[in-house]
C-alpha cells in the first residue's frame, strides 16, 4: 500500500442565533464588560436556543461540512464527535448524529475537554494512514451553558455554545496531517471538573442545594497550565513536522483567553497576527473552539490550499493536543527536505528555542512568586 495522508476536504459550523453580550451578563452576576474584555478578550458569546442540543448542532455543522466536501452521509466510514456536554450520559451523542445525518457507519464520542476535537482529528488521521477508513466526519460540539453555574461570575462569563465539523479524507498526495502531539496530566483533574453526576458522587438533594452539578474551575491554575503548555506543545509538534515556527502560515489556538494566546505568540516569537482569534465573538466553546476558528479562518480566506497550519487546544483532564497540517495537498515546505536551507534554519532555531525553554522553565517559580505577591497587595 502506498503512503496515505489525511486531508480536510469539507468544513461547516453551527452557532446558535442567541447572542449574549458582556453587558447582558452584568445584569445577572456582579461583573462588567470592562473586566471580561480586559481579562479574557471576550465581548459576546452564543447560547443555545430552546431547539438546540449538542446532537442537533453537531448534525447541522456536519451537514454543512458534507455539502462543502461534495459527499453524502452514506459515503462516510466513521463519525467522531468530541464533546463534554452530550445530550445524554447514554447513548453516545455520536450515534444520535449518525442517525440524524442518515449515515450508516460507526460513530463514537470522544471526551478530552477543550482538547477533544484536536484529539479526534489525530484519531481520524490514524484510521486513515492505517488504511482502515477513507472518509471520516470529525465534529466538535458543546452546549456547555447547561453545565455552568449562572450565579458564579468566575466561570459563567467565559463559555459559549457552538458546533463545527470537518470531513477528513484519505489521499496519496503528500500533505494533510504532518505531526501530532497528545498530552494528559491527570494530576490536575480537580482544577476543572464537575463534582457530582458521576459514579463517585451521583446526583442527590445535596448536589442541587450546593450546586455541585455545575462546572468548577481554578482559573489561575488552568491559566498557568495553559501558558506552560500552548507554546511548548506547538513548538514540539512543529519541530516533529520538520518545520520551524516561522514556517507556519496560521496558528489556530484554543480560544480560552486572549492573554494566553498573546503569551504563546511571544514565546514562539511569531507576530500575533499569525494567530487566528475569534474569542471576542464566541468565548470559550470548549471542543468546538478550534474547529470553529478553523472554519471561520477558511471562510475569511485566512487559510488557503497549501497553507501550513498549527492547531493546539488544552482543557479539562488536564489534557492538551496539537496538530500541524498542510491544507489540501501539494509541495510541502522546503524545511521538510533533509539537506535544504530550510532544514539548516530549522536546526538552528530548534537549538536556540531549547535553550530559551530551559531559561523560561527556570524562571517560572519566580513568575509565580511575583504573581502571588501582586495578588496579596
Ligand atoms: N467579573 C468581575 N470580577 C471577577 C470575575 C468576573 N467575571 N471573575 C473573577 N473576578 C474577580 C475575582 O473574584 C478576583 O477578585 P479578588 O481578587 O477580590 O478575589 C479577581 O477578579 C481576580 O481573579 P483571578 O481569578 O485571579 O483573575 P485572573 O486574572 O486569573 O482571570 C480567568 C480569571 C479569566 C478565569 C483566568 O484565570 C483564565 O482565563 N483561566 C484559564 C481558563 C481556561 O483556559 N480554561 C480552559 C479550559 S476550559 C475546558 O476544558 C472546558
Amino acid at each position: 500500500m502506498s503512503q496515505r495522508y489525511a486531508k480536510i476536504t469539507g468544513w461547516g459550523k453551527y452557532v446558535p442565533a442567541r447572542v449574549v453580550t458582556n453587558d447582558d451578563l452584568a445584569k445577572i452576576v456582579d461583573t462588567s464588560d470592562e473586566w471580561i474584555t480586559t481579562r479574557t478578550g471576550i465581548r459576546e458569546r452564543r447560547l443555545r436556543t430552546e431547539n438546540d442540543t449538542t446532537a442537533t448542532m453537531s448534525a447541522a455543522a456536519g451537514r454543512e461540512a458534507l455539502a462543502s466536501a461534495g459527499i453524502s452521509a452514506r459515503d462516510l466510514d466513521l463519525i467522531i464527535v468530541a464533546s463534554s456536554s452530550p445530550d445524554y450520559l447514554l447513548p453516545s451523542v455520536a450515534s444520535q448524529v449518525q442517525d440524524m445525518l442518515g449515515a450508516s457507519c460507526g460513530a463514537f464520542t470522544l471526551v478530552a475537554g477543550c482538547a477533544g476535537w484536536v484529539y479526534a482529528l489525530a484519531t481520524a488521521n490514524q484510521f486513515i494512514i492505517a488504511g482502515t477508513y477513507n472518509r471520516i466526519l470529525v465534529i466538535g460540539a458543546e452546549v456547555i451553558s447547561f453545565a455552568l453555574d449562572w450565579t458564579d461570575r468566575t466561570t459563567c462569563v467565559l463559555f459559549g455554545d457552538a458546533a463545527a465539523a470537518t470531513v477528513v479524507e484519505a489521499t496519496d498526495e503528500p500533505g494533510g496531517v504532518l505531526a501530532i502531539e497528545l498530552g494528559s496530566d491527570g494530576s490536575g483533574a480537580m482544577a476543572l471538573y464537575v463534582p457530582d453526576g458521576g459514579c463517585v458522587s451521583p446526583i442527590t438533594q445535596r448536589t442541587v442545594d450546593e450546586r455541585r452539578q455545575y462546572l468548577r474551575m481554578n482559573g489561575p491554575e488552568v491559566f498557568k497550565f495553559a501558558v506552560r503548555t500552548l507554546a511548548s506543545s506547538l513548538k514540539r509538534t512543529i519541530y516533529q513536522a520538520g518545520l520551524t515556527p516561522d514556517d507556519i502560515d496560521l496558528y489556530i489556538p484554543h480560544q480560552a483567553n486572549a492573554r494566553i494566546i498573546e503569551t504563546a505568540a511571544r514565546q514562539l516569537r511569531v507576530p500575533l497576527d499569525k494567530f487566528y482569534i475569534n474569542i471576542d465573538r464566541y468565548g470559550n466553546t470548549s471542543a468546538a473552539s478550534v474547529p470553529l476558528a478553523m472554519v471561520e479562518a477558511i471562510e475569511e480566506g485566512r487559510l488557503k490550499e497549501g497553507d501550513l497550519v498549527a492547531l493546539c487546544a488544552f482543557g479539562a483532564g488536564l489534557t492538551w493536543a496539537s496538530v500541524v497540517m498542510q491544507m489540501g495537498t501539494g509541495e510541502i515546505s522546503p524545511a521538510h527536505s533533509l539537506f535544504s536551507l530550510g532544514r539548516a534554519r530549522y536546526l538552528a532555531r530548534r537549538t536556540s528555542d531549547a535553550l530559551l525553554d530551559t531559561a523560561q522553565a527556570a524562571m517560572l517559580p519566580l513568575y509565580s512568586f511575583l504573581y502571588e505577591r501582586r495578588k496579596k497587595k
